[in-house]
Formats: C-alpha cells, sequence, structure tokens
C-alpha cells in the first residue's frame, strides 16, 4: 500500500466531518451529466459515497450505480450510509489494476478524483475508454475550483487546466460536451466517440483547412478549425443541458448563470473566427485587391460589434 492509499485508509473515518458538499453544486453536476434513467453508472473515487444518492436518483429503479474505491475503510463507510440504496453496489478496487468490465457503463463519475490518477491519466483514460458504451459519458468533476484543488495538493498543478485535459480526452477518442472551469467548480464532459457533427483528431494531427461555408469567395485556410469545432460542440452539448435544465423545471436564476455562460462561449468562437479570418483571408484579399471580400468583412465586423 503506498502512503497515498494508507492516507485514505485512515481518513476515512473522518472524511464526511471535514467534507463540505454543496449540494445544490452536486444536483447541477447531475443535470449536466446528462445521466439518464436506467443507466449503468461507475462512480470512481466513490470515498464515502457523496455522490451516490445523486447518482442513485437520477438512474433510478431500473438503473445501476456502483461505487468502487481501492480505500477498504471508504468502502465500509459507503456501506453503511448507502447499502439500503437498492440500485446502489460497491466494489473495493484500484482503477489501474481491477478487470472493468469492456463497453460495460453508461457514465463514469470521478468527483475529486482526477489528481489521485493524474501520474497514471493515458492508462487510466484508455481503461475508462474501453469500459465504456459506445457514445457512454466520462465525468470529471471538482465541486470547487481548479486552484483550490491544485492548492489541496501543495500548489502541484495536479488539475490542469480544463483545455489541456480536454486535449488529452480529445487525443484518446473522447468528444468534448461540456467544459466549465470556473471560479466555483471544474466540470468536464466527454462522450466516447464522436457523433456525426463532432470532429476527432489526433492531437499532432493538423487540422485540416475546412471551409466554414460551403461557398468560397477567394482560395484561403483557416487555421483555427480544429479549436472552432471543438468550441462549437461544446457549446451545442451546453444548450442541451440547459434545454434539460428547463424541462426539470431547474432554477430561473441557475439557467440563466448557465445561458450567460454560452452567450460569453459563442462571442468568444466568434474573435477566433473573425480573427482567422483576417489572418488568413482579407490579408490575401488585399493583396489581391479583392475589394469585395473586403468590404464583406466590413458588413461581418459591424454586424458582430451591434
Ligand atoms: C478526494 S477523495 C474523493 C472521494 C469522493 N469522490 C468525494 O468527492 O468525496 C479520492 C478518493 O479516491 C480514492 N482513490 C485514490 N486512488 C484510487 C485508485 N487508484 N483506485 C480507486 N480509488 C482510488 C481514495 O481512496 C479516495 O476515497
Amino acid at each position: 500500500m503506498d502512503k497515498e492509499h494508507v492516507f485514505f485508509e485512515n481518513y476515512a473515518r473522518n472524511w464526511d466531518r471535514d467534507r463540505k458538499a454543496d449540494k445544490a453544486l452536486l444536483s447541477r453536476f447531475v443535470t449536466l451529466s446528462g445521466i439518464v434513467s436506467g443507466a449503468a453508472v461507475l462512480d470512481a473515487g466513490c470515498g464515502t459515497g457523496v455522490f451516490l444518492p445523486y447518482l442513485s436518483d437520477a438512474v433510478g429503479s431500473s438503473g445501476s450505480v456502483e461505487g468502487m474505491d481501492y480505500s477498504a475503510q471508504m468502502i465500509d463507510v459507503a456501506k453503511e450510509k448507502f447499502s439500503p440504496l437498492a440500485n446502489v453496489s460497491f466494489t473495493t478496487g484500484d482503477v489501474l489494476k481491477y478487470h472493468l468490465p469492456q463497453k460495460h457503463y453508461d457514465a463514469i463519475a470521478c468527483l475529486n478524483f482526477y489528481p489521485h490518477i493524474a501520474a497514471h491519466s493515458r492508462d487510466v483514460i484508455r481503461r475508462f475508454y474501453e469500459a465504456l458504451k459506445d457514445g457512454g459519458t466520462l465525468l470529471i468533476m471538482h465541486d470547487m475550483p481548479r486552484r483550490a484543488v491544485n492548492a489541496i495538493h501543495g500548489g502541484t498543478p495536479v488539475l490542469p487546466p480544463v483545455d489541456v485535459l480536454e486535449e488529452k480526452l480529445i487525443s484518446a477518442g473522447f468528444s468534448v460536451v461540456i467544459a466549465m472551469d470556473t471560479d466555483e467548480c471544474y466540470f468536464l464532459r466527454v462522450v466516447k466517440g464522436a457523433s456525426p457533427d463532432d470532429f476527432v483528431y489526433d492531437e499532432d494531427e493538423e487540422a485540416p483547412a475546412v471551409p466554414l461555408s460551403g461557398k468560397l469567395q477567394h482560395p484561403h485556410v483557416h487555421t483555427e478549425t480544429k479549436r472552432v469545432l471543438n468550441r462549437l460542440s461544446r457549446i451545442t452539448g451546453h444548450v442541451e443541458a440547459i434545454k434539460r435544465m428547463i424541462e426539470d423545471g431547474r432554477d430561473c436564476s441557475d439557467v440563466l448563470v448557465q445561458l450567460a455562460a454560452v452567450h460569453s462561449a459563442v462571442a468568444g468562437v466568434s474573435r477566433v473566427i473573425l480573427k482567422d479570418h483576417i489572418d488568413h483571408c482579407i490579408v490575401d484579399a488585399i493583396r489581391e485587391h479583392d475589394e469585395e471580400a473586403v468590404e464583406n468583412l466590413k458588413k461581418a465586423i459591424n454586424t458582430f460589434v451591434k
């Protein structure tokens, strides 16, 4: 048993005393997760099971939730609290070694867990990928901001900025649906494989030069296509999550916070496209005396700044 494992064994009985769980935020995580009734979910590094009742509720009696932790003490506490939940089971196991069933889970939830596997992230991400059904969801969540997580770990950047982790997950074959790295929390929802609307690239692969509109006025190359497409698929997922919040009758103020996030994400992607357009299209157009292209840019800027 390594030092960290011993630490969690010894801490298990006092974990809930010190663990401040924000119930509203954990409920919001479930809404944003897209987990539906009937789903089979793994709560990896479940500890004393703080997230288990939320997941149990989301999957309902036709679904199942498996809490897994390598600390036998943590699992004992979780069992004492949540054995009565009929759709919840418990496994003492190390995610680095345990033989996870292949293509089995609809979702794998990692709440405050990523820093503990960060050193082996490539291996664990591959294991989770294989354990998920096609289209299954992987959730990396922290109910505190990234800087607080890294401060707890002595300032070691165990939790990277969300776009860094996104790239890692994309290169493992996931598509990003929602990514939030805010003053309140860190939330990443990715799905195994790509939906028809998504584009997945290898980390080292050059982004292809794809025209964003089918009609090209003049031949030109967009270098930011990969970034633009990733951001747009995140925005799509985010809007879908907001639709579900409204269907679930969630608080208007929560919905408005999410809509404001989408608003700024759309503005961000517009800026990237505008910059790419100026850098790679307008420069060529001026060189080639293409006055129509310059006129079109003026119109686009006018619309954008309105
Ligand atoms: C920070 S705690 C989070 C517990 C719980 N998810 C929560 O949010 O309260 C991390 C948990 O991961 C478990 N853990 C660490 N490394 C693990 C591994 N390789 N396999 C399974 N569990 C692990 C620890 O025992 C601990 O319970």
